[in-house]
């Protein structure tokens, strides 16, 4: 069955992306993680409420940093047009941008209404991610030395063909030494794993896993990635504490189940871009010239899995005419 081609709305989203990178680029490794996040929001912010669409926001980040935030319920877009979901993660990394690290990157998702899973008050997740490859061959509740001799099958190769990416978090140290034992190579990372996950699904990054605990919203923002790229993620809830275990069962989250990419986010419309704001291997930082700047996105749709890679070139003098936003200069 064929269909008329519909809009793209990922060709929209790379604006907002574009625009938070373009303002939070500004605060590279200047030590100020809010500064460089409320920037990032700001211009987020302004560009996706000139876009039609009737959006909630289901996925903001913040809470966990009590970082300023586009909120959860927060209704955004120009109100026109179809109702959708919205992710987003205006800075995911802030204390990469902040110290000048590789891999922080401006990200947003949308998906209808109804279909992004909402975490209430599970602030993590343990996630195991795999791209293309190793799509149907993972599965969270066998050994991580099960799920890397699988997809080392499904690669072709041995285990030590293998990379794996994890957060550098004391809570890893045991799921570290399990995975060296392995054989497989590991490549830890200080903050970031929305682009760890997106990776997996690249091949030319040389990223084959991430695993590990990390931030529910950004495992559903994640699960919007894999669902355009074709890969695969699978999540836990990751309850920090008897509290906060009690409070999501008496919420009615179930803390036993693997949640699958369906259950992140379900349906086959999703749209998402992401932005770099410092260098990395997935995109490029933001690039700053005298008279604009140069950004580097990625921008995917489920539908259709296109992936395309945007360059960009920002004129200030041009820009300025039409933006409230202070581009061309720190705000
Ligand atoms: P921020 O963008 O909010 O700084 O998050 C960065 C990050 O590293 C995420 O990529 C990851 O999911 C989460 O924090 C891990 O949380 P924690 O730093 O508390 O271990």
């Amino acid at each position: 069955m064929t269909e008329k081609p519909t809009r793209n709305l990922a060709l929209d989203l790379v604006r907002t992306t574009e625009a938070a990178a373009l303002a939070a680029g500004r605060w590279m490794g200047r030590g100020k993680k809010e500064e460089g996040d409320q920037a990032a929001v700001d211009a987020m912010r302004l560009v996706l409420n000139s876009i039609d669409i009737n959006g909630v926001i289901i996925i903001g980040e913040g809470e966990k940093d009590e970082a300023p935030m586009l909120f959860n319920g927060e209704h955004l877009g120009s109100g026109d047009g179809p109702e959708m979901d919205i992710a987003v993660d205006p800075v995911e990394g802030t204390r990469l941008l902040a110290q000048g690290r590789p891999n922080s990157v401006a990200t947003i998702a949308l998906a209808e209404r109804g279909s992004m899973f909402d975490p209430g008050p599970i602030v993590y997740m343990s996630k195991i991610a795999v791209g293309e490859y190793g799509r149907g061959k993972i599965d969270l509740d066998v050994p991580i030395e099960e799920n890397i001799r699988m997809l080392a099958r499904a690669k072709g190769g041995d285990v030590d063909d293998l990379t794996v990416i994890i957060l550098e978090r004391d809570r890893h140290s045991d799921l570290i030494q399990r995975v060296r034992e392995t054989g497989a190579r590991i490549r830890l990372i200080t903050d970031g794993d929305v682009a760890g996950a997106i990776m997996t699904a690249r091949p030319e990054t040389g990223i084959d896993m991430l695993v590990g605990v990390g931030g529910t919203p950004e495992g559903v923002l994640a699960a919007c990635a894999m669902k355009c790229m074709g890969g695969e993620i699978q999540g836990r809830l990751y309850p920090r504490n008897e509290e906060e275990a009690k409070h999501a069962l008496d919420q009615g989250y179930e803390l036993e189940r693997v949640l699958t990419m369906e259950d992140l986010v379900s349906g086959d419309d999703i749209f998402f871009s992401i932005t770099g704001i410092t260098d990395g291997e997935l995109v490029e930082g933001v690039k700053y010239y005298p008279s604009g700047a140069r950004t580097h996105s990625l921008v995917m749709r489920s539908k259709t899995r296109t992936v395309r890679e945007i360059i960009a070139n920002h004129n200030w003098e041009a820009l300025m005419e039409v933006s409230e936003i202070q581009y061309d200069r720190i705000g």
